[in-house]
């Protein structure tokens, strides 16, 4: 559990405390298996891990200091930000209604705009800049997903997600946040009532331009 008292700065440093128990090394190793060996009556040796497009355990040190970072019950890391974003919009089913803003990452807005038009999902575009714009735009009992994104990717405005998670729960959704900007050392936005959080880890919570990756928290 981590210590009130210490630094996001610092928790991340730590790694939570992991030690490799074969080696003792600090760094997690990572694990290029895509299968794991079973024993004579076909159990699986390690007790867990099956198949690498499942779960890996290099995937699993990520996903747990992402899922402690944002204060989440887990986390799923993906290949990409827009496959994250894509898990939880293929999550829903035809006709469920999807509202989010006018101004987010482009290439997902467009996804967005296609599929929800290809899979019988109900979008509407409101403008985040607006005051009651959520409001007006949400349906009561339809509505079963609110996304956000703050900062938004391109102009940088920033967006409550407090009162966004209070209009999206009283009409019965779900509020899902793109915090690709702020990452978990600015902002943690399932303590601001969030449901899911969504990164493109490609960008800053990666920071050395060398990863593609994608987080669901
Ligand atoms: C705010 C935001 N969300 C999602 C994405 C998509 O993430 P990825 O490029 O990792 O698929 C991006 C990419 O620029 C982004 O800026």
């Amino acid at each position: 559990m981590a210590d009130a008292k210490e630094s996001t700065e610092t928790r991340i440093a730590q790694g939570l405390h992991y030690v490799d128990p074969q080696s003792g090394g600090v760094i997690p190793p990572i694990q290029p298996s895509t299968t794991f060996a079973r024993d004579a009556d076909y159990a699986l040796i390690s007790g867990a891990h099956s198949y690498g497009r499942d779960e890996n355990p290099s995937y699993a040190a990520a996903e747990s200091m992402l899922a402690e970072l944002e204060g989440a019950e887990d986390a799923l890391v993906f290949s990409s930000g827009m496959a994250a974003a894509m898990a939880v919009i293929q999550a829903l089913a035809p006709g469920d209604h999807i509202v989010a803003p006018k101004v987010m990452y482009w290439g997902l807005r467009n996804w967005l705009v296609d599929f929800c038009a290809n899979w019988g999902l109900e979008l509407d575009l409101f403008d985040a800049t607006l005051s009651g714009d959520l409001e007006r735009t949400i349906r009561a009992g339809k509505t079963k997903l609110v996304w956000i994104e703050t900062p938004c990717n391109p102009t940088w405005d920033v967006v409550d997600i407090a009162a966004s998670a209070a209009v999206a729960h009283a009409a019965g959704a779900r509020l899902i946040v793109d915090s690709t900007v702020a990452t978990p050392v600015l902002t943690r936005p399932l303590a601001l009532g969030a449901d899911i959080v969504m990164h493109s880890a490609t960008k800053y919570l990666n920071g050395h331009g060398d990863v593609v990756a994608g987080v669901l928290a």
